[in-house]
C-alpha cells in the first residue's frame, strides 16, 4: 500500500523555539520524535530529517551518533538547526552527518529554501553532471580547503602539497569541462567560506586560461584563489557565517583577515606571489582598499585579477540575508567601479563568466 513521505524532526525538550515546525507543515507531513525514542522506522520514507539538539549534552549527543549511523538513515539529507554559529556545533553536526545547518532562529524565507533544496537534493543534481574529473577536482579540492582552514584555524602546518595538487586537478578539469558545470556544484555547499574560496579558485583558473598564461603561472592563480581568504581561519565563526549584515565593529574585526592571510602564509614560506594574492585582494586602485592603501601601479596584475573574481563571486553567490545577483548585474556594477577596479580586466572577466555553456580554454603547457 502507498504510505506517505514525511520530514522527520529529532528534538529535545529543552530548546523551546520551534516555530519552524509549522513552516514544515505548511509543505509536508511531519514525524516529531525525541532522541530516546528514535528508531530506524523512523527513517523509512523521511524526505528529510531535521535535527534540534542540544549539542553539547553528552546525554543527547551518544545515542544521537549511534541513531545518525544507523544504514536506515544513509542517503536522507540531514539539516541541523544550531542556536548559535560557533565551530563546536560547526564540527559537531558534521560528524554527525549533517547535509546542511542553519543558525535557528532565522528568517522563514530562508528555512523555507534551505529545506526545498534538501527535499529536491539540489547538491545531487549538480553533482550528477559533473564530468568524472570534474567530480574528482571538486572532491579532492574541498576536503583540502575544509583541511586547510581547520588547519590554519589550530595554527597548524598548510600543506603547500596537497593544494598545489588539487589546483592542478582544477585546471585540468576546467581545460577539458569547462567551468559551469563544476561552479553550479560548488554553488551548492553549504560552508560560505569554502564555497567562496573555491568559486575564487575556479573563476582565476577560467580568467588565467583567457588571458593565455601559461601552466606556472595558472597553478598560481589558482591556487592563490584558493588560500585568498585562508586569514578568515582566524576569524571569529560567529562573525564569518553571520545570518546578517555586519555592524562597524564586527567589520573591523574581519577586515584584519588579509593581514592574517599574510602573518599564514609567510610562516609557512609560501610563494611571495601567492602572499601577494592573499594580502593584496582586498586593495583597491584608488588607494582606498585594505590592509596597506595600496595605490596604482603598487597593487600587482595578480591582486587586481582577484580582487575582480572576488568582488564578483560576493555578488553573485547567495547569503542567508541577502539573494543571488545576477551574473550580467554584477558585471555592471563592476563596471562601475572605475578608478577602484582595473576595468579593462573586468571587461575581460566578463568574457570568462558570461560566456556560452561550457566553454572550455585551454592553456600553454
Ligand atoms: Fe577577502
Ligand atoms: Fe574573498
Amino acid at each position: 500500500m502507498f504510505r506517505k513521505q514525511h520530514v522527520t524532526i529529532i528534538h529535545d525538550n529543552n530548546i523551546h523555539n520551534k516555530s519552524y515546525i509549522d513552516l514544515v507543515k505548511r509543505y509536508h507531513d511531519i514525524k516529531l520524535v525525541d532522541i530516546n525514542s528514535l528508531c530506524a522506522e523512523d527513517f523509512i520514507r523521511s524526505l528529510l530529517i531535521i535535527v534540534q539538539v542540544n549539542l553539547t549534552d553528552p546525554k543527547i549527543l551518544t545515542p544521537l551518533k549511534e541513531k545518525m549511523a544507523l544504514p536506515e538513515r544513509q542517503h536522507i539529507p540531514v539539516l541541523f538547526l544550531l542556536d548559535k554559529f560557533n565551530r563546536r556545533g560547526v564540527v559537531q553536526s558534521n560528524i554527525l552527518g549533517a547535509t546542511d545547518y542553519i543558525a535557528y532562529p532565522c528568517p522563514d524565507s530562508n528555512f523555507i529554501e534551505i529545506m526545498a533544496d534538501l527535499v529536491n537534493h539540489a547538491v545531487e543534481k549538480t553533482w550528477c553532471k559533473l564530468s568524472q574529473i570534474q567530480e574528482a577536482a571538486l572532491k579532492v579540492s574541498l576536503k583540502v580547503v575544509e583541511t586547510t582552514f581547520s588547519n590554519a584555524a589550530a595554527g597548524l602546518e598548510v600543506a603547500q602539497d596537497e593544494v598545489k595538487d588539487s589546483c592542478d586537478l582544477i585546471i585540468e578539469a576546467t581545460a577539458k569541462d569547462g567551468l559551469n558545470n563544476w561552479m553550479n556544484a560548488i554553488r551548492q555547499h553549504h560552508n560560505y567560506t569554502y564555497r567562496h574560496s573555491m568559486m575564487v579558485c575556479g573563476y582565476l583558473t577560467s580568467f588565467g586560461m583567457l588571458l593565455g598564461v601559461k601552466k606556472a603561472d595558472l597553478q598560481l592563480l589558482a591556487m592563490g584563489g584558493m588560500m585568498h581568504d585562508i586569514g578568515k581561519a582566524m576569524t571569529p565563526l560567529e562573525i564569518l557565517d553571520k545570518p546578517a549584515k555586519l555592524t562597524a565593529t564586527e567589520w573591523k574585526v574581519m577586515k584584519e583577515h588579509p593581514k592574517n592571510c599574510r602573518l599564514i602564509l609567510n610562516v609557512e614560506n609560501w610563494d611571495s606571489d601567492m602572499i601577494d594574492i592573499a594580502t593584496h585582494h582586498h586593495e583597491r586602485l584608488d588607494g582606498t582598499g585594505y590592509p596597506d592603501g595600496l595605490k596604482g601601479a603598487e597593487v600587482s596584475d595578480l591582486a587586481r585579477m582577484t580582487a575582480i573574481a572576488d568582488m564578483f563571486s560576493g555578488l553573485v553567490d547567495k547569503r542567508s540575508y541577502k539573494p543571488s545577483m545576477h551574473a550580467e548585474k554584477a558585471i555592471d556594477i563592476m563596471m562601475e567601479a572605475e578608478g577602484q577596479l582595473d576595468i579593462p580586466l573586468v571587461k575581460a572577466f566578463r568574457s570568462v563568466v558570461l560566456s556560452d555553456e561550457n566553454k572550455v580554454f585551454t592553456y600553454q603547457k
